[in-house]
């Protein structure tokens, strides 16, 4: 008679507070047991000489989506999690993306008819508000919280989806009284347009010139814009994708000032530089995304923004298009880089890189590797402890890392449906050889066997991110002193 469905006997098992050895028991689809000495699994892993990780979480993801241009994603929910499973990812939030005129219950209905048949781990949902509407505020977005979609993405830039102030304060308002988390894509819109418009009129169109006009300044900004319309209406923000030293420290400071702001950056920014993108010819157009990576300095800040809180969560923001007319090259060799479609490919190799010259070159420990990688992203969207820790009561959402593996990066690595990465040709050591969701043996070395669909839906719940810091501005203050307190 066995005591478990499944034991991983023998490893060293790490979550985001500690490392130890210890066998992790499964019952079902959960964590059963966590300690020496187990009883009998159906099933046993022997785990000796392997890291034992909770899968990875990654809360920024675009899968199956269309962008502001109308261009879909090349990564279906299929593609997408199957590459997320092989990287040791086992929880993706990808968005649902309201374009103007869209109603927000069609949108939310869309997106999990396309998850519902595909995905092979499990999913959340961020929304994409670019249609505040009086429906959509008043009804539609305190309807998508209340069915688990309690993050908005809204956006200072892109012609087709920025959202002005008043409409940020406008879904800020909703947020605040709804308990949900505003994510920002934080940029200067009119500095990149007007830098765009006069770059290409002049006949500068190389992929170079989009790292150009999307200056630090521009995201600097912006972040600091948003942080002061966040601490007006005192409600937690989340600025995405990160990318500069200012930024960072516009995060900071505002911090200081009692704002409740939360920072996220992403492999592009802690590997990639804009040298990069000044790749001869259009290979640029493979390295350009919103914002675009920086420089060393830039680099360097975003570790130390990780290491010391300053960043909050390491996401992909995998935004998979392909190195032709489908996606990055609409127009061949002629193509403008206003034209390019933005975003690079990271699902898979998001936890690789960082536990290869993050946790391996010393940067992070094991626990931070974690934290930054699943559990933090779990805590904040409010699906911990289901996600994101290997614990008794816990989905069995398990990596088990063989810590020596060498692989070289290239595009066959990956199972995306991109066709190429821009991390290519450097070397890891460090991979995750088997991998389980909700106790299934999804990847086992190299292989594949988990049924399409098999993914589940994630509603989640109200975390701690999403409550105000209860600091008023002095003029918010004053109305309340008069007894004219404003109602959101
Ligand atoms: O360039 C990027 N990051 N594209 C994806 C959309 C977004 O803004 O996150
Ligand atoms: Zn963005
Ligand atoms: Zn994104």
């Amino acid at each position: 008679m066995n005591d478990f469905d499944l034991v991983i006997r023998g490893g060293t098992v790490a979550t985001s507070t500690e490392v130890r050895e210890a066998d992790v028991a499964i019952l079902g689809e959960r964590v059963a047991a966590v300690g020496p000495s187990l009883g009998r699994g159906q099933r046993e892993i022997d785990a000796r000489g392997k890291l034992v990780l909770p899968g990875g979480v990654d809360s920024h993801c675009h899968i199956e989506q269309l962008s502001s241009f109308g261009v879909m994603c090349a990564d279906d929910f299929h593609t997408a999690t199957v590459s997320a499973a092989f990287g040791g990812t086992t929880t993706v939030m990808p968005f649902c993306a309201q374009h103007r005129g869209d109603s927000i219950p069609a949108v939310l209905a869309d997106y999990h008819e396309r998850a519902r048949t595909k995905a092979i781990i499990d999913y959340a949902f961020h929304l994409i508000i670019a249609n505040p509407d009086e429906a959509t505020l008043s009804h539609d977005l305190p309807a998508a919280i209340q069915e688990g979609v309690g993050s908005f993405k809204i956006f200072t830039t892109y012609e087709r989806m920025r959202l002005s102030d008043e409409q940020i304060l406008d879904v800020m308002a909703v947020a605040r009284k709804h308990r949900a988390l505003v994510m920002v894509h934080a940029e200067n819109h009119g500095v990149i347009s007007w830098l765009s418009n006069r770059l290409v009129d002049q006949g500068n169109t190389a992929p170079r010139y989009h790292a150009i006009c999307h200056t630090r300044g521009s995201e600097c900004e912006a972040i600091q814009r948003v942080a002061m319309l966040a601490e007006l209406v005192d409600v937690p923000v989340l600025i995405v994708h990160v990318s500069t030293v200012e930024g960072i420290e516009a995060i900071r400071e505002a911090r200081r000032r009692g704002v409740k702001i939360y920072g996220e950056t992403c492999p592009q920014y802690l590997f990639l530089t804009a040298q990069d993108i000044d790749r001869p010819g259009m290979e640029g157009a493979m390295f350009c995304c919103s914002p675009p990576p920086r420089d060393e300095a830039a680099q360097e800040a975003c570790w130390r923004g990780l290491s010391d809180g300053a960043l909050d969560v390491y996401s992909s923001d995998h935004a998979p298009y392909r190195y032709d007319e489908s996606g990055k090259l609409p127009k061949g060799e002629r193509t403008t880089f206003k034209e390019m479609a933005n975003g690079v490919p990271g699902l898979e190799l998001r936890l690789p890189l960082l536990f290869t010259f993050g946790y391996r070159a010393g940067r992070v420990s094991l626990p931070e590797f974690v934290d930054l990688t699943a559990t933090r992203h779990a805590k904040i969207y409010g699906c911990y402890p289901q996600k994101g820790d290997i614990a008794v009561g816990a989905d069995a959402d398990i990596a088990i890392w063989d810590p020596e593996r060498r692989l070289m990066i290239t595009p066959e690595l990956v199972h995306d449906n991109v066709g190429y990465t821009p991390y290519a040709g450097r070397e890891l050591q460090g991979w995750p050889v088997i991998v389980l969701s909700r106790g299934e043996i999804i990847v086992h070395h190299g292989k594949l066997s988990a049924e399409r669909g098999r993914g589940r839906f994630i509603a989640r719940g109200q975390s701690d991110a999403t409550v105000p810091s209860g600091k008023k501005v002095p003029e918010m203050a004053q109305l309340d002193a008069w007894g004219t307190p404003l109602r959101l």
